[in-house]
């Protein structure tokens, strides 16, 4: 897989025009959800290109990230006469990047997409790395393909319209990023206020977090090895979020992973010698914007339940990733019962 394209744009009909003029192409199609629809396309709407598109608009939200949308998708696409020359633009979060991405790369065997990210989770994670999928038979991202998008277009003017909840999100994947990489990465996202953000700054951080992203990547694009380490967190991130969701209480994905890294960190740091200072101050940030995920020790049982269930684990093992150190990553760490357990202590009593 080649280094993905990203464009860092100040404005986003120009950097469209631009690559879409240098793409060529029979049929341009722009796949929105209805919020990205409502509060995103005005910014497209000036472009001289978006003007010929056709649009498709799905519902919004992880629960219509299924095989209704992408088949609306497919169907519209059909219908609207795209050919294996028709190139389809994907203007949303996660949901849409990762649906339309998915819809892009099966129709006719493959047509190409541009992402473009509206929040801060999809330009730092989701539209970018060349996973596409959708949920399928109540598991996430069950269904999908490795394809990159022909380019990405970061605008983060696209931001402005986003709620503080799904900025802390995505900043927490950015923490993330920090960790994996160095520490003067991780100790300017810690000086950060993502609750004030100072656009500008992020602006920089967001471009730090992508490279990050890149580099991992490029290294590993079928996560078989070191793409692992991008899933810091996630392990007892993902199984927060099932939980929470159970609960009728949903959290946002960077919220439930910022609470996994914290039982992540405490891992990292018993088993891995990872720096109690470091581990510390991370878990005063992540307590002090995100809060803490309300546990109660007759839901531990149902934690390792769904941890048992993640899909990157094999022959019966919960695989975990930690760290040595910053930018130090310990791959395919098998987490039993009693280490989970000892998590969660450590996430109850801090
Ligand atoms: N979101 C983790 C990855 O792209 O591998």
């Amino acid at each position: 897989m080649e280094m993905q394209d990203i464009v860092f744009s100040h404005n986003v009909c120009d950097d469209l025009d631009k690559k879409l003029a240098s793409a060529g192409y029979d049929k341009l199609f722009i796949l929105t959800d209805e919020n990205t629809s409502r509060l995103c396309y005005g910014r497209l709407s000036g472009c001289r290109t978006a003007a010929e598109a056709c649009r498709i608009v799905i519902p919004a939200s992880d629960v219509h990230k299924n095989i209704e949308s992408l088949t609306q998708v497919w169907d519209e696409l059909s219908r609207n006469g795209a050919t294996r020359k028709s190139l389809l633009i994907n203007l949303g979060g996660g949901m849409v990047t990762d649906l339309g991405g998915f819809a892009a790369s099966t129709f006719k065997r493959g047509i190409r997409f541009i992402n473009i990210p509206t929040t801060l989770l999809a330009m730092v994670d989701a539209s970018v790395g060349g996973k596409t999928g959708i949920n399928f038979a109540g598991l996430k991202n069950e269904i999908g393909v490795f394809s990159n998008a022909l380019t990405v277009v970061i605008d983060t003017a696209f931001l402005t319209s986003l709620d503080s909840g799904n900025m802390k999100s995505g900043y927490a994947e950015m923490v993330k990023h920090g960790l994996i990489s160095t520490v003067s990465h991780w100790a300017q996202l810690m000086d950060f206020d993502i609750s004030r953000p100072d656009m500008t700054r992020l602006q920089e951080l967001v471009r730090m977090s992508i490279e990050v992203k890149q580099q991992v990547v490029i290294q590993d694009p079928t996560e078989k090895a070191l793409r692992k380490a991008l899933n810091f967190g996630h392990t007892l991130g993902h199984a927060f979020e099932s939980l929470a969701l159970e609960k009728h209480r949903p959290a946002l994905h960077g919220y439930a992973v910022a609470w996994g890294m914290i039982g992540e960190l405490y891992m990292s740091h018993v088993r891995k010698h990872f720096p109690s200072t470091t581990m510390r101050q991370t878990i005063h940030f992540i307590k002090d914007h995100y809060g803490t995920f309300p546990l109660d020790c007759k839901e531990y049982d149902r934690i390792y339940e769904l941890m048992t269930h993640d899909k990157k684990n094999a022959d019966g093992k919960i695989y975990c990733t930690l760290l040595n150190d910053i930018g130090d990553v310990a791959l395919n760490e098998v987490l039993d019962k009693e280490h989970v357990f000892e998590m969660l202590d450590f996430i109850r009593e801090c």
